[in-house]
């Protein structure tokens, strides 16, 4: 089911989630499939459950290129409950970034190029994943908004920061 996605100054954003503690439940199940619906159907990057009002720590991304951001490198399809993330080196990179909870809107925000990240899928199987450039840089934007981050506050030039139809710029991530 679509679910409708919160936005900026619903409080629900910003607060810090619980770990997922039943796994292969009927209830984690239906949230992720309506996490991925909701996904599809704005064309999104990745969406975190504190987006759709549920203080749980899950996340779903990637699938390869979308409308919106067709150029991004192929990300793969990921549904992350309890994310540990390890930065490797000391490496940031730039990049535009939106949210879909921060509709028409685009950043330049810097993040850690490169990561290891781990966690559980719906059913409690562990992943562990080494990931650089945009996938990084997805799994980071969506782990922070388990921790009440928006990209926003990860800004340091707002400068390059606008809407996105002002900027003009080639669709991205969300
Ligand atoms: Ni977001």
């Amino acid at each position: 089911m679509i679910r409708e996605i919160l936005r900026m100054g619903d409080a629900r954003l910003l607060r810090q989630s619980r770990p997922v503690e039943h796994f292969a439940s009927a209830s984690l199940d239906e949230l992720v499939a309506d996490m991925i619906d909701t996904m599809h159907h704005h064309d999104g990057a990745g969406l975190a459950a504190p987006q759709i009002g549920v203080d749980l720590r899950v996340v779903v991304f990637g699938g390869g290129p979308t409308p919106r951001y067709p150029d991004a490198d192929v990300v793969p399809f990921t549904v992350l409950c309890n994310p540990e993330i390890a930065i490797i080196g000391e490496e940031q990179e730039e990049g535009w970034e939106g949210c879909l909870s921060v509709p028409g809107l685009r950043g330049v925000v810097p993040r850690w190029q490169r990561l290891h990240y781990a966690g559980f899928d719906a059913t409690g199987q562990r992943i562990e994943r080494t990931a650089e450039g945009f996938h990084a840089r997805v799994v980071q934007h969506e782990c922070d908004h388990l921790d009440g981050f928006l990209y926003l506050m990860r800004i340091r030039d707002f400068r390059s920061f606008g809407f996105t139809d002002v900027l003009n710029l080639p669709p991205m991530q969300d």
